[in-house]
């Protein structure tokens, strides 16, 4: 059976104080390995190290939102992959929908991101998801499907389990407007036959596929019980321990 992953999304929020406090507070609930939940938390970039600091030893992810591709150099105002392994952090978001539409990022970028960041051994959330305007004209699986073979180019079977797919509707996205179950599970259940025929039915079985947009404790649960929803991207609810708390324990009960 495949484990679930809630991961947080903190965007560009906080201060160094606020971030590590919500790391510790995240930490202390973190539940044990026998849960069959992992938790990932991914700051902004200048408190990756501090949120690492306060997350000490506890069974937490700490992850980026973004990296680039490049070997570190002229390249100013950029972040490096190197810079976060540096760091000990263990994974990267890339192709959130924030980046594609708001600053630019194409398929073609993003799958060098996702191809530097596996040569470095990062874990990569890959995020897909389609607008309003591409669901509305039936076009969602044709989106998912250029996003998919967009990030993955290159990208062979053997390296698959680094990736984690989060699908990530734009409509559904800090908008308060979730995906309702049945519509995440035929999305996910899309992802998962692509990766089956683009790669094999193992690969398929073994992804991990989380869920993001506006998801919130009374909602997690009937998305977690979806049978190919392996767990959560949160973004708002991520910022506040009494509610990405409850999202959690939603992913550890839908473990049982
Ligand atoms: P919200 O949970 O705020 O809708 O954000 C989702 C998201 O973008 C996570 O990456």
């Amino acid at each position: 059976m495949r484990r679930y992953l809630v991961a947080g999304n903190w965007k560009m929020n906080g201060t160094l104080a606020s971030a590590q406090e919500l790391a510790r507070a995240v930490a202390e609930g973190v539940p044990d390995e026998s849960s069959q939940v992992d938790v990932l938390i991914c700051p902004a970039f200048p408190h990756l190290a501090g949120v690492k600091e306060a997350v000490g030893n506890a069974r937490v992810r700490v992850g980026a939102q973004n990296a680039y591709h490049e070997k570190p150099g002229a390249y100013t105002g950029e972040v490096a992959l190197e810079m976060l392994v540096d760091l000990g952090i263990d994974a990267v978001i890339l192709g959130h929908s924030e980046r594609r539409h708001v600053l630019k990022e194409t398929d073609e970028l993003i799958n060098r991101k996702v191809r530097a960041a596996l040569e470095q051994k990062l874990q990569v959330v890959l995020c897909v998801g389609e607008l309003l305007s591409e669901r509305e004209a039936s076009q969602t699986e044709a989106v998912l499907d250029r996003q998919m073979e967009g990030g993955l180019n290159g990208v062979d079977a053997s390296q698959m389990n680094q990736i984690v797919v989060a699908y990530e509707p734009v409509w559904a996205i800090g908008t308060g407007h979730t995906a309702t179950p049945d519509q995440a599970q035929a999305a996910h259940a899309h992802l998962r036959n692509w990766l089956s025929s683009r790669y094999n039915p193992a690969v398929a079985e073994g992804m991990q596929i989380l869920y993001g947009g506006s998801v919130k404790p009374d909602n997690a649960a009937e998305l977690l019980a979806q049978p190919d929803v392996d767990g959560a991207l949160v973004g708002g609810a991520s910022l506040k321990p009494e509610l990405f708390q409850p999202i959690i324990q939603a992913a550890v009960d839908a473990a049982q």
